[in-house]
């Protein structure tokens, strides 16, 4: 009994005594760790006859919570010193002028994101927003894939364990078309909207992360057709890549939300080993590349959002963000966009004071 007073006393004194957390640690590691003389002396208790440990084990216990809660009081003390200095050493002293180097950059997402609401005001486009946290109504039905739709299989959706309160599935949104049934539903027809922002899937590679942009457009009138969205989009792509030799080619495709539905290529050429759009992709030394899917918006996705599609049509479009990012700015690697880097973003980063303008030009560079 007394060899056991001696020890944690022992203990307690070494607790005291830690003058910083690894010393702590070792403390701990000396009294309760595994081969602990507390541990050791617990063990004992399995080999004492039924009066023995009676008698033994209240004795071991207590020393044992007396030593945890002394080691986690010296802990919380220890840290709490080690904060203090650390804001004591890293205080910002607000009366010094501003440094000659100004710090900081705006992150190309954010400025292509700038530049697509520049070009697409000009065209008479509003801004729209959606949440992030979606439900599978929104994400899915309402855009024309009911729970049997393969199309969902194929999302590769991020589900949560709750539903809503009447019952719906909740997910993160897996593209911006949810924006489009949101905003017919806000706003009636006619309508004239892009919607940025950020999407996820359970992906992940060197093209793919699991978050990523995309920009959704939606127009809605009367006697809209595929000239209108052919239109818009090379106008919209020759603003956005500063260069008039733009050509789009609309291939047939699918999407259950568009109908028909086409997929959007740009034509290219490589100079130096790195894409440039431009020219004809079937003209000498050029190719096509994706860039997006569009279509004219289908009757149903009209008569989910509460239009009359005998009165009403319309054209949405989807682009990857990242991807025109890359293609303008001449990135190459796609996780570097979310790794947070401050050397990357010195590089790739933009001034705050670079707003894109018409005027000024949507791609200016400090
Ligand atoms: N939502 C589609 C996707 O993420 C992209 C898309 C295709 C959007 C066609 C559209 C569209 O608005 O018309 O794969």
């Amino acid at each position: 009994m007394s060899e056991l007073h001696n020890q944690k006393a022992a203990a307690l004194a070494a607790i005291a005594a830690a003058s910083d957390l690894t010393a702590l640690e070792e403390t701990r590691l000396a009294a309760l760790g595994k081969k602990g003389w507390v541990s050791l002396a617990l063990k004992t208790l399995g080999q004492m006859s039924p009066e023995e440990r009676a008698a033994a084990a209240p004795a071991i216990q207590a020393a044992r919570a007396e030593i945890a809660d002394a080691l986690d009081a010296k802990k919380a003390a220890l840290e709490a010193a080690e904060l203090a200095a650390r804001l004591a050493s890293e205080t910002v002293d607000l009366t010094l002028p501003t440094p000659a180097q100004p710090k900081g950059s705006v992150h190309p997402v954010s400025q292509v994101m700038d530049e697509l609401a520049e070009i697409f005001a000009d065209l008479g486009f509003a801004v729209a927003t959606g949440p992030e946290i979606e439900d599978d109504w929104h994400n899915f039905t309402a855009l024309n894939m009911d729970e049997t739709h393969p199309a969902r299989a194929m999302h590769d959706t991020f589900y949560f364990s709750d539903k809503t309160a009447d019952g719906k599935d909740v997910l993160l949104r897996t593209h911006t078309s949810p924006v489009q049934i949101r905003s017919m539903l806000d706003q009636g027809a006619p309508i004239r909207i892009i919607a940025p922002g950020r999407v996820y899937r359970s992906d992940s590679d060197a093209t793919h992360t699991p978050m990523f942009h995309q920009v959704e457009g939606l127009v809605i009138d009367r006697d809209i057709h595929l000239g209108h969205l052919k239109w818009t989009l090379e106008t919209f792509f020759k603003a956005f890549f500063e260069r008039e030799d733009i050509t789009l080619r609309l291939r047939p495709s699918y999407f259950p939300f568009t109908e028909p539905s086409v997929e959007v290529d740009v034509g290219y050429s490589t100079e130096g080993g790195r894409r440039v759009v431009g020219g004809h992709g079937d003209a000498p030394g050029h190719a096509w590349m994706e860039l997006g899917g569009s279509g004219m918006v289908n009757a149903r996705v009209l008569e989910f959002a509460g239009l009359d599609p005998k009165e009403w049509q319309g054209f949405a479009f989807g682009l990857g963000i990242d991807r025109i990012a890359m293609l303008k700015y001449g990135m190459n690697d796609l996780r570097a966009f979310f790794d947070g880097d401050p050397r990357w973003l010195a590089h790739y980063g933009f001034s705050p004071f670079d707003q894109p303008t018409l005027s000024a030009g949507v791609g200016a560079r400090a």
